[in-house]
């Protein structure tokens, strides 16, 4: 499923479509939603440097403009940080997203919005975020907002007759805190219906036995091929395979777990920092694709974002 030799390709598609690719369509009709006309001279004096309103919409949609191929290239090719504009995240951010786990420091979630968007050079189905809509947005006070954002995907795939067929859209419900600077500190994601959205984009079925040793094999490849010396997990290919089809395949709605989806998507991520990500594809998971009991692994705000629970996400 992965190919390994997705760099040199990644280079060859984004210098070719780096400039034709859609890029989101947000306007600032959608920020400036009327209001009733006593209120619309107060948004009319409002000082731009405090609309807080706006500027929480702007870094949201920087953050998932991100995410857009080929945006999102160069900090998963590079690693990172350096590639993030300053001002979307804070160096001590921590957050959750549902289904896949939760995040503490930059780093981490860095890697978990922009790493893991689809690269269509490795998934057999060619799909990329090629445009982005915020659909719900509101923002009561100045640190904190809540959004829904379609992330809408299609195929890439230069000279094929499919290129540009749109597939499946992903949705994120998300809520947000922001620092004093306007970067998010904490924040709380949901994917709703993963499972289906790999299911039709890959016209996969992920129940068959055939499948999911295929899918093993892959992962048995690419974590050979990039978890070597310090970072080297299994004695070979083939202890690899027998050790994770001894493993629950798992869902992609249940994807933090000690399973072969987990596995899936954290591979991903060995190509950026595989002395941090090779265990979470190894044997015991890494603290990453480890069982977690549910309800721990959703509700454990208090350790997550060291509030009470139910104080974060709130306007005070
Ligand atoms: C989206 O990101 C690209 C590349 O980083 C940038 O050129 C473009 O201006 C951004 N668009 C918006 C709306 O932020
Ligand atoms: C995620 O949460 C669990 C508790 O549910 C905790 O044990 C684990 O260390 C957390 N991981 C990160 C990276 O925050």
């Amino acid at each position: 499923m992965l190919r390994l030799n997705f760099l040199i390709l990644w280079a060859a598609a984004a210098s070719l479509f780096a400039s034709a690719l859609p890029i989101s369509d947000v306007s600032e009709e959608e920020i400036n939603t009327p209001t009733p006309e006593p209120k619309k001279t107060f948004w009319k004096s409002f000082n731009p440097n405090t609309d807080f309103r706006n500027r929480n919409f702007n870094t949201i949609s920087r953050i998932y403009n991100l995410t857009v191929y080929p945006n999102q290239v160069p900090i998963l090719t590079f690693g990172g940080a350096a590639f993030v504009p300053k001002g979307l995240f804070a160096q001590n951010v921590v957050g959750r997203v549902d289904p896949v786990g939760n995040f503490t420091g930059f780093e981490h979630s860095i890697e978990y919005f922009f790493a893991l968007s689809p690269l269509p050079q490795a998934n057999p189905s060619s799909a990329a975020i090629t445009s982005y809509k915020i659909v719900e947005f509101s923002s009561e006070c100045r640190d904190i907002a809540a959004s829904v954002v379609y992330l809408y995907t299609s195929v890439v795939n230069p000279g094929s007759p499919d290129h540009g067929k749109p597939l499946p859209p992903l949705k994120q419900v998300a809520f947000w805190k922001f620092n004093k600077e306007g970067e998010v500190e904490k924040y709380d994601a949901w994917i709703p219906n993963l499972n289906s959205w790999v299911t039709r984009t890959t016209m996969a079925s992920l129940g068959n036995p055939e499948f999911q040793l295929e899918s093993i094999r892959q992962i048995c490849y690419g974590t050979q091929a990039r978890c070597y010396g310090p970072n080297q997990q299994w004695d070979s290919i083939e202890d690899c395979v027998v050790g994770l089809a001894k493993k629950n395949y798992g869902t992609y709605d249940e994807a933090w777990g000690d399973n072969v989806v987990c596995r899936t998507i954290h591979l991903v991520l060995t190509q950026t920092r595989p002395d941090v990500h090779c265990p979470h594809v190894g044997p015991t998971g890494g603290g990453k694709c480890v069982d977690v009991e549910y309800p721990e692994n959703y509700f454990s705000d208090k350790w997550l974002y060291e509030e009470e629970t139910g104080e974060t996400f709130v306007c005070k």
